[in-house]
């Protein structure tokens, strides 16, 4: 082993089953023991878990040359593989140029009467009083978001958005215990992963059934590669990267807000002026999903692969050095963030935080691409909600570290319309 960095050395058979129970006590764990640096072994692995800002800021971004990204969605992957999320080096910058300007604030602001149509649409199928699974239903909510937005000409209908969504739903859950499983069936041979090719045959050809906007809407079509097949992969790369992760940010955020009634009544007077919530308007409203964000991170887990041996400061790492950065784990760090565990989303009307403590988008040249659109998504959504319901939430929640993070239990809460 090289370096320096402290860590366990003990069984790495007996960690790596702790990693698939449960990872995010795992790096608790190891952190609370070891300290912000470990190096461990997890089946014939090693690995490098840093849990400091500055390191983090290093590997994702001022050094981010020097790494590719480690295992994960690859991109021998047959969906996706020639998307944003999985392409590496000259393919992957042409691709970031070619589609940056699809999520350029003055486009974002052009979507905004679709996204307000679509959450209007929502909150009138509400009936009063009722239960429901928050989790379930800001998924539905997300990813009629996504297609309105992004592709459909179409209102799409909700059987329609629940087909893609049964569809996207069980194939991230295959993409993710693909991930942390030793079989892996290679997609190509005849026979083998059946159930993935008949959602992923069944997604592709609805999303090959989207009828796309006319000029000058179409900004989204026109950034995508005109080859078939990569368009395809282009655009389930956006509903995949961009569905789960907003839905789950914002039921997070409507259940703390159905535990946090001030937070909420906060959040209704903001949400009575007429104008689009904006961190400037709506500074609770954008505290609120912040905190919710840095509590339950939807991407709770990044990985990276130095392409050669690297040092920084006192930090060596080794080419066969996985490193590991966990958004979870840093955003809820003692010494960065008081009272780390609490909802406390006042941290945000106050102090700024220090560079690449807070990184629910990442940063650097990977960082989410559609971040300003998830925020618009987001902040649009709890203010609309909030201003026409009042949330209580009573469910159990309990953590789910999937692709993204979300709660195997269902997050129950009553939604009653406001007079
Ligand atoms: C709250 C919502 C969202 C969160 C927390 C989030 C988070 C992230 C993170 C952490 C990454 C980097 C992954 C890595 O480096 O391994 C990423 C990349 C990406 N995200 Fe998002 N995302 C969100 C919403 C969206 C939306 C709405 C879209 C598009 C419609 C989107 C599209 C993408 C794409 C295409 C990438 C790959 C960018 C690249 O590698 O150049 N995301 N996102």
């Amino acid at each position: 082993m090289s370096s320096g960095i402290p860590g366990p050395q003990g069984s790495s058979l007996a960690r790596l089953s702790a990693f698939h129970r449960d990872p995010l006590r795992l790096f608790r764990t190891l952190t609370e023991e070891w300290g912000p640096r470990v190096r461990f072994r997890m089946g014939p692995w090693y690995f490098v878990l840093l849990a400091e800002p500055e390191a983090a800021g290093w590997v994702l971004s001022h050094h981010a040359q020097g790494f590719v990204k480690g295992p994960g969605l690859d991109n021998k992957n047959p969906l996706i593989g020639r998307g944003l999320l999985t392409e590496e080096g000259p393919r992957w910058a042409n691709q970031r140029r070619r589609m940056a300007p699809i999520f350029k604030p003055a486009n974002v602001t052009m979507m905004r009467p679709w996204l307000d149509q679509t959450v209007t649409a929502w909150c009138q199928r509400q009936v009063s009083g009722e239960t429901l699974d928050l989790q379930a239903s800001m998924l539905e909510l997300s990813l009629a978001m996504a297609l309105q937005t992004l592709f459909a000409d179409d209102n799409p209908s909700v059987n329609f958005l629940e087909d893609i969504g049964r569809h996207v739903t069980w194939i991230m859950e295959h993409f993710y215990r693909r991930t942390r499983s030793v079989w892996r069936f290679p997609y190509h041979i005849p026979g083998f992963n059946r159930r993935y090719h008949s959602h992923a045959r069944r997604l592709a050809s609805a999303v090959h059934s989207l009828k796309p906007r006319p000029r000058p809407f179409r900004v989204v079509w026109d950034a995508l590669a005109p080859e078939p097949d990569s368009r395809l992969d282009e655009m389930l790369t956006l509903i995949i990267a961009g569905f789960e992760t907003t839905g789950h940010a914002v039921s997070w955020a409507l259940d703390e807000l159905g535990r946090h009634p001030l937070w909420q009544e906060q959040v209704y007077q903001e949400s009575l002026q007429e104008s689009w919530p904006s961190p400037a308007t709506h500074p609770s409203t954008e505290a609120v999903l912040k905190e919710s964000l840095r509590l339950y991170p939807p991407v709770w887990l990044l990985s990276r692969k130095p392409t050669e041996a690297l040092t920084h400061q006192d930090l060596t790492l080794k080419p066969d050095d996985f490193v590991l950065i966990s958004p979870w784990l840093l955003h809820r760090q003692p010494a960065i963030f008081a009272a780390a565990d609490e909802f406390r989303p006042e941290r945000w009307l106050q102090n700024p935080h220090q560079p690449y403590a807070f990184i629910p988008f990442v940063g650097g040249p990977r960082r989410c691409i559609g971040e300003h659109l998830a925020m618009a998504e987001g902040m649009l959504a709890i203010s609309r909600i909030i201003q026409q319901f009042h949330v209580e939430s009573h469910g159990a929640r309990e953590l789910y570290p999937g692709l993204t993070l979300s709660s195997l239990k269902p997050m129950r809460a009553r939604l009653t319309r406001r007079p």
